[in-house]
């Protein structure tokens, strides 16, 4: 993997830097198409973080039924001290996914890290991110990296040495994985941190289905716009004909599964066109966009323990909605 990574390094004002590992687009192609001849047919969750994408997934955090955001908030907020305690002065924080960096925010202050590593995807919304945030902390060094953390788990070979490295991965962003996946992720993750090194990560738990399902089909249709707009994403990266308006949104919680699965439904028989090649859709023919996984606290530290992490301490809002867990790495 390392080997074909293109690497580009600029340094853009003495303590932001940027950070460019190329994703390859004969790699998106391949992945896409794959996705597409499978049964059923899958389109990874990742194509939805365009700059479009990211909007809508940020404006998804802010509405009443998707709980998971605000719940998480107000627990580094409630527990930004102990949290401070456990990282220790001067850590090299590294966010995998970061967005808008917005819950990074809540800790920067406290915990005035030795550098800040945000990870994501799309280049152009991390970039300029990493410019608001700079002028907002204008102490702080940033080290904005843009990558596909679902492949690629090597880090700029000029981050700063010598720090405890903590981890930061909110939103239970690892529930949009599947469970084997999951479990090569946080391995990755434990070789980035090191021995010494620790995860913040944020966990969505399982509750009543009602809620569950309102946090997936909120009644503003943001995250049905969401989801449709990946096929605008699919059409620009593979020239493609995807009309959004001959797809549905459909979200459920599959309880055997332990997950919230979101499909783009074919309203009617049709070809579609991408990549220079057809794909038929049968009218009721569904590809799947999104796994959300929902975890019980036991399971997911014995996840975290399979993966080289044992858990030091779990935060949780009263009504046991969701969780964030302080790991450490452990030999
Ligand atoms: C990013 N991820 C954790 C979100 C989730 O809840 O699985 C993505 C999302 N999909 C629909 N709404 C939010």
């Amino acid at each position: 993997m390392q080997g074909r990574v293109q690497y580009q390094s600029e340094q853009a004002d003495e303590g932001l830097y940027f950070y460019d590992f190329n994703v390859q687009s004969h790699d998106q192609k391949q992945e896409i198409l794959t996705g597409l001849k499978q049964s059923p047919k899958t389109i990874s969750a990742k194509y939805f973080y365009d700059q479009q994408g990211s909007k809508l997934f940020e404006a998804i955090t802010c509405l009443p039924e998707y709980y998971p955001t605000r719940t998480e908030i107000n627990l580094l907020r409630q527990y930004q001290q102990q949290i401070l305690e456990r990282a220790g002065e001067q850590c090299l924080l590294i966010e995998y996914g970061s967005g808008a960096s917005t819950k990074i925010r809540l800790l920067l202050d406290a915990l005035k890290p030795k550098a800040y590593v945000p990870l994501d995807i799309s280049k152009d919304f991390l970039f300029a991110c990493a410019v608001q945030l700079r002028a907002q902390f204008p102490w702080l060094e940033i080290h904005a990296t843009c990558l596909d953390y679902h492949r690629e788990a090597t880090l700029p070979a000029q981050l700063p040495r010598d720090f405890k490295r903590v981890a930061f991965f909110p939103g239970s962003s690892l529930g949009n994985f599947t469970p084997s996946e999951s479990l090569s992720f946080l391995r990755g993750v434990r070789a980035t941190v090191g021995d010494e090194g620790a995860l913040l990560i944020g966990v969505d738990l399982v509750k009543d289905k009602g809620t569950l399902n309102a946090a997936y089909n909120d009644v503003q249709g943001v995250t049905a716009q969401f989801n449709l707009n990946i096929l605008s994403h699919l059409n620009h990266l593979g020239d493609g004909n995807f009309n959004a308006q001959h797809f549905s949104h459909e979200a459920f919680f599959n309880e055997q599964e332990s997950r919230i699965e979101m499909h783009l439904r074919s309203d009617l028989d049709q070809m579609v066109y991408i990549f220079g090649e057809h794909f038929v859709f049968k009218a009721g023919e569904s590809i799947v966009t999104e796994y959300s996984y929902k975890f019980v606290p036991q399971q997911f530290e014995r996840l975290a323990r399979d993966a080289g992490f044992v858990s030091h301490k779990m935060w949780c809002d009263a009504g046991k909605n969701f969780a964030l867990f302080w790991l450490e790495a452990e030999g």
